[in-house]
């Protein structure tokens, strides 16, 4: 069967490496991709999603599986639905879990899922009222898509202020910040789980945990994400069904019973609060860089899921996870990121790498030189008995990838370790 995959991240790569391992799939065509698919897929250019519909007719495609939520939220699973082809993801309405907060916290509120106490506002005044009221610390929250950008956690009341005049009042967001949200400041260990989801099941995948800050030991700005591993211990075998039972299912049931059944990957960004799982956000795609740990620990054939997804069949006895092991992900960004960068660097030493996987972000081929093209760059992943391993692994690997201004982070799953250490010294 032939596949099309929607995005050029570093998700999309993982994606599209792990259908290449299926025996069903003959090609993949990456639209646009990036300099890592190009190597297992067909890159697409194309100006708008009725471009794509088209190709993907006229390719006879057999199923799209679309990467970023600003295609989903574009209603594009709609369009290629309308055409009679088969796309993995959710629609537009189902895609509002992600595209606006208000939309999400009103749900969780109607269906008691568990999640932070807010208030919804209009008006700039009334939402500083509130928060002096509330107190800090609290979240200010742009209602619509703000590429990851539209959250400030603020510690004190001018912080808080200064978030609403920027979202409400400058609206550095645009239109995403008509409404804001503000709600309560969750405190606990973040966690996330996405899930596989047909309309009517949901089929959690293995519990990832993301590093969004840039700097070591979660400081500085927030960026995408710096790096992953997967399983994490921080969701227990308990902490797993309390999710399931009251937060997951109880989701899945409520866009069904609203008559907007979620096909696609569910994500849930959790904070693990000493009160239970509460869900931070939805988000309504793979995660970006939780796909790239996750679906290197995936046995099973993720076509067929995607096909048995689509199809609104899947099979959870036959989803199969590596037992035992740990995955870790390490991002290596442009010098500057989450602020400016510069792009167009010389990427070499991946031909070096000991055995560590390379999922491409940023990167683009130019007259058959790898080149930097986005923040973002690399993902360099390593799969181990155990996290000390995947960890050794991937820093003794990293140090070979070489671009001008190359930077990561020192200590991704370093929480995870510290669990481990001190569950082997028991
Ligand atoms: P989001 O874009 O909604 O994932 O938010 C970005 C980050 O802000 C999250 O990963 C959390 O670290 C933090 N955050 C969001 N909402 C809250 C909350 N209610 N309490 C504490 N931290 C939060
Ligand atoms: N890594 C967080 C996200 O994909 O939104």
């Amino acid at each position: 069967m032939k596949v099309l995959i929607i995005g050029n991240g570093g998700r999309e790569h993982a994606i599209a490496w792990k259908l290449k391992q299926s025996t069903m799939v003959s090609k993949i065509y990456c639209a646009p991709g990036n300099g890592g698919t190009a190597s297992i897929c067909e890159n697409i250019a194309f100006n708008n999603i009725e471009e794509l519909a088209q190709f993907a007719l006229n390719e006879g495609i057999d199923l799209t599986v679309v990467g970023p939520e600003v295609y989903l939220a574009q209603g594009t699973v709609d369009l290629f639905q309308s055409k009679g082809l088969k796309v993995y993801g959710p629609t537009q309405a189902a895609a509002r879990l992600e595209s606006s907060k208000v939309f999400a916290k009103d749900f969780m509120k109607k269906y008691q899922i568990p999640s932070a106490a807010y208030e919804t506002f209009s008006d700039a005044n009334a939402a500083k009222d509130y928060i002096k009221a509330m107190g800090a610390p609290i979240v200010v929250k742009a209602d619509g898509l703000a590429a990851g950008k539209g959250v400030v956690v603020a510690f004190d009341l001018d912080t808080a202020f200064k978030a609403v005049d920027e979202i409400m009042t400058e609206r550095v967001f645009g239109d995403a910040g008509v409404k804001v949200v503000v709600e309560e400041f969750l405190e606990g260990e973040e966690a996330s789980l996405l899930a596989f989801c047909d309309g009517v099941k949901a089929v959690p995948m293995l519990p990832a945990q993301d590093h969004k800050r840039i700097g070591d030991n979660d400081t500085g700005p927030n960026t995408g994400g710096m790096g992953t591993y997967a399983p994490t211990s921080a969701v227990t075998e308990e902490i797993l069904i309390q999710i399931n039972e009251r937060i997951l299912t109880p989701t899945i049931k409520a866009m069904q019973a609203e008559g907007t059944p979620f096909v696609g990957t569910l994500f849930l960004g959790l904070m693990l609060t000493k009160n239970g799982p509460k869900v931070i956000e939805y988000n309504v795609r793979f995660g970006d860089p939780e796909t790239q740990v996750v679906l290197p620990l995936l046995e099973s054939d993720l076509a067929q899921i995607f096909l048995d997804a689509v199809n609104g069949n899947l099979q959870p006895d036959k989803i199969k996870w590596q037992t035992g092991k740990t995955a870790v992900c390490v991002v290596a960004a442009s010098g500057g990121y989450p602020g400016r960068y510069e792009t167009g660097k010389v990427i070499t030493g991946l031909d070096k790498l000991n055995n560590s996987l390379v999922f491409h972000a940023g990167t683009k081929v130019k007259d058959g030189v790898l080149l930097t093209a986005g923040g973002r760059v690399l993902n360099i992943v390593n799969v181990g008995q155990n996290v000390a391993e995947a960890i050794d692994n991937v820093y003794q690997d990293l140090p070979q990838v070489k671009f001008d201004g190359v930077y990561y982070r020192k200590d991704i799953a370093k929480r995870e370790l510290q669990r481990y250490q001190a569950l082997m010294e028991k």
